[in-house]
Order: C-alpha cells, then structure tokens, then sequence
C-alpha cells in the first residue's frame, strides 16, 4: 500500500533541474509523513510510555505498548497504595484508563510516652524519626532515635530513662558524722534522701537531710562540732533545778520551777542549742491579791469569803465569780474574772459593799440567781 501511494506521488509530480529535484525532494518527505499518520490510523495504535505514579514502580517499563497490553504498578518499600487500580490496560485508542493510584507513606505506630523522658517526633510516617530525652535527673539507655522503616516499624528498641544514682557521699568527718538510707535498699537514685547524725554530744551543723540531685552529687553534707552553752540564768520569780554552774553541752537540758503560788509557762526544760544559746526558757506567772476587803465570791464552784478564804488570793489563770445585782428584778447574776499574772479587773457591775449596808441589805449572792426567774 505504502509504495502504491509512493508511486502514484512521483507519477504525477514531473520538475526538471535543480530547483524541480528539491520540490521532488520536499514532496517525498510530505508523503513519508503522510505515511507514518496513515499506519496508525488504521489500527495499529500504541499506548505511549504509562504516567508515573509517585512512591511507584512498573513492571514492564517501555515506550510504547501495545493495545491489550497490561501494566502493573508497585509502590516502594515503605509506601502502600490507596483504593486506586495498579493494573492498567493499554486500550484501543492508544490510551492508558485514568490513573487513580496512589502510593502512600506507611505509618508506624504511636510509639506511646517515654517513662521520666520526652519523644519528640514530627510524625509516624516511613523515614520520619523519633528523638529520645530524658528528664533531669534520668540517664537515657538505648537510642536516641529511631525512625519509622519500610516495614512499618520502628528501627531498635525503645530506650529506657534510667535514675541518676548517688554514690555513698564521701565523709570527710568519718566516725562523728554517719548516714542512712531513708529508703530500703544500698542505692541511692536521683531525689533519694539520707540522714546525717553526729555522735554526741557533738551538734550537726548544717542540713539533717541531703537529697540526690539530677547532677549525681548530694545536695548539702552537714558538719559535726562541739558546741556549747554557758552556765544558764535563772528566772524572774523561780530557778533552776539541781543545776551545777558550769558550760553545758549541745543538747545537754536545765529544769526551772516556780517559787511558790507562781504558775511556770512555757516549756519546764531548756536546751543547749547548736547556736550555743539556751531555747526559750519559760516564766513565772505571778497570783492575784483580789482587790476587795470583803466580799462573797464563787471560787472552784462553792462560795468563799474573800477576806478570810482567799486572803492569799488566787493563782495565774485561776478564775473567781463575782455577784452582780439586778436592781429592778431583785436578782443577783454571776460574772467570771481571771488572774493573768497579778492582774484581775473586778467586774464593772461590782459593788463592795460599805459594813452599813452589810448590816440592812441582802448580800447579792444571797439574792436569787437571775437566771432562774
Ligand atoms: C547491697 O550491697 C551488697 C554488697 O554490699 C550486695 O550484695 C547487695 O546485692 C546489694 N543490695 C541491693 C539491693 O543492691
Ligand atoms: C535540707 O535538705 C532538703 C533536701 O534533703 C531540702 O528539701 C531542705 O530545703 C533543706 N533545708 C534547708 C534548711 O536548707
Ligand atoms: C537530744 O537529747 C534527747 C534526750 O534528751 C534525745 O532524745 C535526742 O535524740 C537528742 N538529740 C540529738 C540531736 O542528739
Ligand atoms: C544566740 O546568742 C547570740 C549571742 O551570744 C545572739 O547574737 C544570737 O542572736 C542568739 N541566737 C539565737 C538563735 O537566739
Ligand atoms: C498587768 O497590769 C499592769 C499594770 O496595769 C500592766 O502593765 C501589765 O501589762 C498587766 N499584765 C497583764 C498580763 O495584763
């Protein structure tokens, strides 16, 4: 067919000389192409080199395919593909159908919290990395990255944040300071505390405690000195007991008492402190003279005469009643005073009676109580 066409071109195209032999040329050319056209048109087609797909390898990689010819896709190591076809037919009109592959990154899994550590990752996708870090005071063992591989897992195994741990502290002072564990076990880990003690008399100067720090080092380590207090002083109104004049030892105690109807306040002991000053020592409280030649009061719940009863008054904290009149309802009502050392404030509303009126009236805590009325 092609050299029927060919032939019937040159019979009708007749040019003589140089320029005619071009044309003759030119035409050949024209027809050659026309040629080329006509093949295909007439069923022959081809489907040309498939589109690429992302992530995705084909199985047969050519220029051209013929029409029925089939084409797979293949995603990568480390991709998948989505719901679209991998399977392509080269179809009679020299086209490959509408690619809907997609070859997706695999994800890894969620690799979950790191125990007394931090992950940092952008995301769990294949060649995405995981970066491992610990919390102060916790050591990383293992890795510090992993990334997601082709397989969909990740890459080693995950590591461990582990507890700094604390030597024994070292003691320059061995044999008068000593520690323990204040937890069972012989090793101290980060934020484990210990116990200093020091062997009396002398005093632990510094923290008791010390606590393993994130650096692996004890926070503080205290020291033993001798420390002492001088002769202690007595107190206003009271003195100490058995004491012997002489310097006293840290933690080494005084007792003080109270000469007689003074109440002692505060505590009975003082101490030798690590300052070598004495803790608070305590007072003597003094008794009230209650301020009334004579009077009926109520004192520990039974009626005493003042004048003869409580001549020495009463002690530091001790309470007495004194009896208050109602003019109008002809009844007497009680009101509480306290001794707070020396002091006692009679009620306004007491009146002492004058030795007339002792004589011709009744006394108010003789009356009726207002209360029962
Ligand atoms: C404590 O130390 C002893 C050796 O001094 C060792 O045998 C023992 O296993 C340790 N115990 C613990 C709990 O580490
Ligand atoms: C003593 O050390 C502990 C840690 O063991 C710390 O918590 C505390 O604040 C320290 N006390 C003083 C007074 O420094
Ligand atoms: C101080 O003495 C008391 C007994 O008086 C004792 O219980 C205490 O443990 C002592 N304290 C020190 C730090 O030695
Ligand atoms: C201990 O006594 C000294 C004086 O000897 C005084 O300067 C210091 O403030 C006292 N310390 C305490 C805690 O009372
Ligand atoms: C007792 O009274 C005196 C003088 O009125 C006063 O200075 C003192 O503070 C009082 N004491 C108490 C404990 O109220």
């Amino acid at each position: 067919m092609d050299a029927f066409i060919f032939k019937g071109g040159t019979t009708g195209l007749r040019v003589t000389g140089e320029a005619g032999g071009l044309a003759a040329m030119y035409s050949l050319a024209l027809l050659l192409c026309a040629a080329a056209l006509t093949h295909s048109a007439l069923g022959a087609k081809v489907c040309p080199k498939p589109p690429e797909v992302l992530f995705a390898t084909i199985d047969v990689v050519k220029n051209e395919y013929n029409v029925g010819e089939e084409i797979e896709y293949t995603c990568r190591p480390g991709f998948v593909p989505n719901n679209g076809q991998r399977k392509y037919i080269c179809q009679p009109n020299g086209r490959w159908p509408l690619n809907t592959l997609l070859c997706l990154p695999k994800r890894c899994p969620n690799p979950g919290p790191l125990q007394h550590g931090t992950v940092d990752s952008r995301d769990f996708h294949y060649r995405s990395s995981l970066s491992f870090s610990c919390d102060p005071g916790y050591t990383l063992v293992g890795s510090r990255t992993s990334q997601c591989m082709s397989d969909g897992k990740w890459s080693g195994i995950p590591p461990q944040c582990q507890p700094v741990t604390c030597a024994p502290p070292s003691l320059p002072e061995f044999g008068v300071l000593s520690y323990r564990l204040l937890k069972p076990g012989n090793v101290s880990y980060f934020m484990d505390t210990i116990a200093f003690e020091c062997v009396p008399p002398l005093a632990l100067i510094g923290n008791e405690t010390a606590t393993c720090q994130a650096d692996g080092t004890w926070s503080s380590i205290p020291e033993c000195r001798a420390v002492t207090c001088p002769a202690p002083t007595g107190i206003e109104n009271g003195f100490l007991n058995f004491a012997v004049r002489r310097t006293y030892h840290y933690n080494e105690s005084v007792s003080f008492s109270c000469q007689s109807r003074y109440v002692l306040e505060g505590p009975k002991h003082s101490r030798c402190e690590k300052t070598g000053n004495w803790s608070t020592k305590p007072s003597c409280k003094e008794p009230c003279k209650i301020p009334v030649k004579k009077a009926v009061v109520l004192y520990e719940g039974e009626k005493k005469r003042v004048q003869s009863d409580l001549k020495e008054g009463i002690m530091h904290g001790e309470t007495i009643s004194f009896y208050c009149k109602n003019k109008e309802k002809s009844c007497a009502y009680t009101v509480p005073v306290q001794c707070v050392d020396g002091n006692l404030t009679l009620p306004f509303c007491f009146k002492e009676r004058g030795f007339f009126s002792s004589l011709v009236k009744t006394d108010p805590s003789d009356m009726k109580p207002c209360e029962d009325l």
